[in-house]
Order: C-alpha cells, then structure tokens, then sequence
C-alpha cells in the first residue's frame, strides 16, 4: 500500500458518478480520524495538506504521520499539496514526495495563471505527479452583498477549455458559488449548476474540483454555542448540492470546515462536561472520534465513495 496520484480514483469516480473526499489534515488526531473512517467504509481518500498546515506541524511530521497511516490502514493515499500559491512551494512538496499539488493561481490574470500552470505541470508531470489547478475566483460574502451572485467571478466555460488545453493540468477547481470556510451564503444556498453542467459537457472525461464545499451542519455550530463558543450565522453548501454536482463531473470534494466544526464541537463538550480533567489523550480522543464519524457520513452519504476500493 502506498501514496499514489489520483489519476485512476478520478477515473473511476467520473464513471462512477461519485466523488472522492479531499480532507484537509493538521496533526495526527485529524489524520487518524480521517483515515479510519475511510477503511471501514473502503472509500478512496485524499489527504490534503495547506501552507497553513505545513507551517503549524512542519513538513516533515505531516509527510511521516501520512505514511504511518499508510502503514496502519492498509490504505492507498494521495497526498495533495493544497492552494499552492507558486512554483517553490508546489517544488518543494513534488520533491518531498507529494503525488499531487494545486497551483492556485485564480487570483493572477488568465495568461499568468496559464504560464504558471504550466511550469508546475511541466515539472509535475516529468516525476510523475499530478496537478490541479484553480480558474475563477470562489465566492464569497462581502459585507452585505452575496458576492456568489456576481457572475464576474465565475468560471467562464470556454476559458476553461482552453486552460486544460494550453496547460495540460490534471484536474480543474472552478468557482460555480462556493467558498471556504463557515460563512458561504447570507440568504438562500444557490450553486450555479447550468455552468456547471456546461463546463462538464466541454470537458467530457475531465475531473473537475470543488473547493469550499463544507455544509457547515447547524448541528454542529449549535453543540459549539452551546458549550460556550459563539459562531454566529454560519451556512454552507447543502449535502444534497454536493451529490448533485458529483453527478456532473465533479470528483474531487474539498472538506475542511465541516472536520474543524465537528471537532471543536467534540472537544468543547468534553471539557465542558469534565472540568477536572486535564489529559489530553480524553479530549483529543474525543476530537478524533468525531473526525472519524463527520467523515464516515461524508463517504456514505454525500460522496458515496463507499464500497469503490
Ligand atoms: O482552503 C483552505 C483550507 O480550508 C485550509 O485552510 O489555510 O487555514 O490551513 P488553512
Ligand atoms: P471548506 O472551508 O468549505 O471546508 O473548504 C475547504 C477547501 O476548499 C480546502 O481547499
Ligand atoms: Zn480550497
């Protein structure tokens, strides 16, 4: 068993009209949790790794705990370099032994973004690992305006074909609505799946890529407030949103808000509930049993990547 690139999941997943879970990992409570949940239920993992994360547990412990659960699970892994934001950083990861890396070159112009693209591809590609890139810029709230409506940030569906065509990149994230973190709507969830479905019909066979795709469950933001935190008006993207998008090529579904809710909801009730312990294996525990348990329900029922190993 071993790390490998995503080139036959996305396949498979395309066909399958399912979608693979790409869960961002920080420590190795987050990565056993994920792990585990993706053995019992036999699901194809990726396992994603942000500059953020690399800079709070360092390169070289997130790589080695990766492999350990390689080890213990018996899993095949793809570790993915999250948001690369240059070509040193997607370098770095492909040269420590990364099997895929984003470069997130949405916020650059359209030639900019092509040109850096392709010198990660080019690169990339000669050592066998694969690359997403990002075109369109995700949504988000801005003051009072839903800027998930503003149409200028979306995907263009042509411009996408002629980005997978001039670069050569693996796989493609589009802005259809979404965005990261717990604030993604301020009134009704509206993905724009007419976009979509066009972009997946000028890209037959091509895996495309959800970012900031969190539901952002109340009932995790409620057990939060309840033991003391104050997470005011979150909302995400509907789960029954994600299943549809699956069935339009998308086969790659980033989750990270929804791992970090579940886990501080866990840990805030367990030390709320056991005020006189102080052992960290009880309430990292905890956290991790309620990684392992969001991402069980992600497999079974918004990925339904169960049963695809
Ligand atoms: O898209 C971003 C992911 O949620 C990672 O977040 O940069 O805080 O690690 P981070
Ligand atoms: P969420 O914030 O919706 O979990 O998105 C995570 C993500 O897109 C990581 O790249
Ligand atoms: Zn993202």
């Amino acid at each position: 068993m071993a790390l490998i690139t995503s080139k036959e999941m996305f396949k498979k997943a395309y066909e399958g009209k399912y979608a693979i879970g790409a869960f961002n990992v920080n420590n190795m409570e987050i990565i056993q949790g994920i792990v585990e949940a993706a053995q019992k239920e036999k699901s194809p993992l990726i396992l994603q790794v942000s500059a953020g994360a690399r800079k709070y547990a360092r390169p070289a412990y997130l790589k080695k705990l990766v492999e350990a659960a390689i080890d213990d699970t018996g899993l095949d892994v793809v570790l993915h370099l999250d948001h690369g934001e240059d070509f040193e950083i997607c370098k770095q990861c492909i040269d420590d032994g990364f099997t895929s890396v984003m470069i997130d070159g949405s916020k650059h112009p359209f030639e900019k973004n092509i040109e850096l693209t392709k010198k990660v591809v080019d690169y990339a590609h000669e050592r066998g690992v694969v690359v997403e890139a990002e075109l369109g810029k995700l949504a988000g709230i801005e003051d009072d305006v839903n800027v998930s409506l503003k149409d200028a940030t979306f995907t263009d569906p042509d411009e996408a074909v002629e980005f997978v065509e001039r670069t050569g990149v693996d796989s493609l994230a589009i802005a259809i609505g979404t965005s990261h973190g717990a604030y993604k709507f301020k009134g009704e969830p509206m993905l724009d799946f007419a976009r979509l479905e066009k972009i997946s019909n000028l890209l037959p066979n091509y895996p495309l890529v959800l970012h900031g795709a969190s539901t952002v469950i109340p009932e995790f933001v409620e057990a939060c407030n309840s033991f003391g935190g104050n997470i005011p008006g979150a909302k995400g993207v509907p789960e029954d949103m994600l299943s549809r998008a699956a069935k339009l090529g998308i086969c790659k579904i980033n989750i990270d808000t929804d791992l970090r809710l579940a886990m501080t909801a866990a840990i805030r009730k367990y030390l709320v509930e056991n005020p006189a312990v102080f052992d960290p294996r009880k309430y990292l525990g905890e956290g991790r049993d309620a990684i392992r348990k969001m991402v069980e329900h992600k497999i079974k029922s918004v990925l339904r990547s169960s049963s695809r190993l």
